[in-house]
């Protein structure tokens, strides 16, 4: 049995389904991603496990126990909130040494733990401050650490980095990652960033209006999508109705929609004559530059699709140049 096993999960609020008989399974020490859009129950989910909520019908199991029933403080799981509360008449040694207090830890080691637990976040220097004093990245560390030091069995992280901006992190995300993986704590995480879940994750499962859509590894969820939902929320996907894309490339398709991801698409100014590649001929009608690719956007015929190309020197396409696109039949994905 895995370390955290969802079992048939169901939840309601009043007449809303707002978990849809969800079965998800988390190994010890992995660090697994729920992915998705606003409101489609990722906090339910984690508050379900943390014992918040109960479920309506199911089971959860943590370690091999059935703990549908238990109560919070029995289950042994610490939990980042989406908005992360520090008590603010507090300082960050008390932030982080109260749960340790409650244990009725002694003094000495409090104090010896709760100073391992700053300097693995990078905040010894902060100890005696207030959280007024700390910027939202400290204080989203403080957060963290205060979560970490009691050791969890498990440790839910709801959206903890969505107040902060985008360099700090990047930086969090990685350090998140390294105690993570320091500790072997088994972690569940809560984004809808698919950034920041393909950071991290050793497994996504992307959640669409209370059902699981896709469970995979990071590659898998973003090289094959199997459904239009996800190529739509991960990657860059180009979706186009199969019957065009058929036109535009003189092929047929018998799928109802291709996706199409900008990075597989070659261009060129001469036609590429590969077997094993769809041919396309088209105008540049738009290029975007980010910095280590350009993208471009082509019409061919009736349809539009997305080319990535790596940025060397200068601008290779301008607009209204007709190119040939060539695309990896192996790399299309037929929905
Ligand atoms: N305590 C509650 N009472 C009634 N409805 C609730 C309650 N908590 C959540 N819901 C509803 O359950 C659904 C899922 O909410 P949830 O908070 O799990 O979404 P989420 O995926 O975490 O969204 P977000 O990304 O915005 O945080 C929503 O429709 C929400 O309105
Ligand atoms: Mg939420």
């Amino acid at each position: 049995m895995s370390y955290i096993v969802f079992e048939n999960v169901n939840k309601y609020f009043g007449t809303n389904h707002v978990l849809q008989d969800i079965n998800l399974e988390v190994e010890k020490g992995q660090l697994v991603t729920l992915l998705g859009p606003s409101g489609c129950g990722k906090s339910t989910l984690l508050r379900c496990l943390a014992g918040l909520e109960l479920v309506s019908s199911g089971k959860v199991y943590l370690d091999g126990k059935d703990i549908t029933d238990d109560s919070a403080r029995n289950r042994g799981i610490g939990m980042v909130f989406q908005q992360y509360s520090l008590f603010p008449n507090l300082s960050v040694f008390q932030n982080v040494a109260y749960g340790l207090k409650q244990k009725k830890m002694p003094k000495a080691q409090i104090e010896k733990k709760v100073k391992q637990i700053l300097a693995l976040v990078g905040l010894e220097e902060k100890i005696n401050q207030y959280p007024s004093q700390l910027s939202g990245g400290q204080q989203q560390r403080v957060a963290l650490a205060r979560a970490i030091v009691t050791e969890p069995k498990v440790l839910l992280l709801d959206e903890p980095l969505s107040a902060i901006d985008a360099l700090l992190r990047r930086n969090l995300q990685i350090e998140i990652r390294r105690i993570q993986k320091e500790l072997n704590i088994t972690t569940i995480f809560v984004t809808h960033d698919q950034d920041e879940a393909m950071v991290l994750s050793d497994m996504i499962h992307l959640f669409n209006e209370g059902f699981i859509e896709q469970s995979g590894t990071v590659t898998e969820l973003y090289a094959r999508p199997r459904t239009k939902f996800a190529a739509t929320f991960i990657g860059n996907y180009t979706i186009l109705p199969a019957a065009d894309f058929s036109r535009a490339c003189g092929e047929t398709l018998t799928c109802q929609d291709v996706a199409i991801r900008p990075e597989i698409v070659r261009l060129s100014y001469t036609p590429n004559l590969d077997q094993d590649r769809f041919h396309l001929q088209g105008v540049i009608t738009n290029s975007i530059f980010h910095g280590n690719i350009i993208r471009y956007n082509i019409l061919c015929g009736d349809i539009s699709i997305n080319a990535d190309v790596v940025y060397e020197s200068g601008m290779p396409y301008i607009n209204g140049e007709t190119v040939f696109l060539a695309i990896k039949k192996e790399e299309i994905i037929e929905l």
